[in-house]
């Protein structure tokens, strides 16, 4: 099965093809950079409209498919920010049109699950899926990704980057707060808050622009907050492979290409026995191979809908989606 994938959930404008041994055959992205501040939703949005078309040729030429060797085509329904989805599902029901393929909606969360599943080779592993807009523990169970744990107020994504602007730097914070931290020596106390297995960063985010207003470092502080932060999400991943007897786990997101996130969660994980796997970068940020992936196993299974069906959902949610080709974990394996 060869499917082209189309993400534009947020600030990547993405087109990737993959097979159906989840090799990725053509991936093409251009991502929105605000020029100051946050996102745009329209900017972002007229973004991808110009990119797109660009991105499609792009993929096609890297993965030397014609698009009538291409099973379907699949797309990003939610979540997301409206105008930017709308954007990107355009594209895909215009292309399902002209070529005659099947359109396959995709969860944006179960591509990122999937695809790290899928180039983890394990079977059924819990995931930590850090991201911009979202932070969620996630196991398998009974027909449909479960999230055990979240965050109760905004993605540790978005965290990074409000704390990056409000220090001075421009988006994307995360990689640029990583770079500072190295610099970084002294630890200094943040609140720490975790709820069960439940996460909240906007305490953390106030307390550290409160310390940068009294003249602290900023590369301590760049170094306190990865601790702290990931420290949390390390705890709550780890709780939830207790409760799940889980023996491994994997990590999906944009934030999942942090060294330090990646180096604490495999010490967990091994300090419990249990292994830990993280994608290749360009595959934990946005990407339209993720979305081309779990579009086949979807349209593997008969997956697909009419353009007049294929309204986007920017508050769709993980565990609202069914994943039918996801057997039930076999007996004597934890749930
Ligand atoms: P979602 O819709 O899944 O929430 P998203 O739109 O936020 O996704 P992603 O590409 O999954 O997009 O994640 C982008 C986020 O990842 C940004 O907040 C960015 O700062 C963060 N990020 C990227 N690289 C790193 C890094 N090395 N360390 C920490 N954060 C990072
Ligand atoms: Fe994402």
């Amino acid at each position: 099965m060869v499917v082209l994938g189309v993400e534009s959930t947020a600030h990547t404008a993405s087109v990737g093809i993959t097979d159906d041994r989840a090799q990725v055959l053509g991936l093409a992205s251009d991502m929105y950079r605000p020029p100051s501040g946050g996102i745009h939703p329209r900017e972002a949005a007229n973004h991808h409209v110009e990119v797109l078309p660009g991105l499609v040729e792009k993929a096609l030429a890297a993965a030397s498919v014609r698009p009538n060797e291409l099973d379907a085509v699949a797309f990003a329904q939610g979540p997301g920010l409206g105008p930017c989805l709308r954007a990107g599902a355009t594209v895909a029901r215009m292309l399902s049109l002209a070529w005659r393929r099947p359109l396959v909606p995709v969860n944006h969360c179960v591509a990122h699950v999937e695809i790290a599943r899928a180039l983890s080779g394990l079977d059924d592993p819990l995931l930590l899926y850090a991201s911009g807009g979202n932070t969620q523990v996630i196991a398998y169970g009974r027909g449909r990704y479960r999230v055990l744990g979240e965050t109760l107020d905004i993605g540790i994504g978005n965290f990074l980057d409000k704390l990056w602007i409000g220090l001075g730097g421009t988006f994307p914070g995360g990689p640029a707060l990583e770079a500072e931290a190295r610099l970084g020596t002294e630890l200094l106390p943040l609140p720490y808050s975790v709820h069960g297995m439940d996460v909240a960063f906007s305490g953390m985010l106030t307390a550290t622009l409160a310390l940068r207003a009294k003249g602290v470092a900023r590369p301590d502080l760049a170094y306190s907050v990865e601790t702290t932060a990931y420290a949390m999400l390390t705890e709550i991943t780890e709780r939830a492979i207790a409760h799940r007897r889980k023996s491994s786990v994997a990590l999906g997101g944009g934030v999942a290409c942090n060294e330090r996130l990646r180096g604490m969660v495999r010490t967990m994980a091994e300090g419990r026995g249990a292994t830990m796997f993280a994608p290749p970068r360009s595959l934990c940020v946005d990407n339209g191979a993720m979305i081309a992936w779990a579009g086949g196993l979807a349209h593997a299974r008969g997956r697909s809908v009419p353009v007049e069906r294929s309204a986007v959902e920017p508050r769709q949610r993980t565990d609202r989606v069914l994943t039918p080709w996801r057997e039930p974990p076999g007996p004597g394996t934890a749930r």
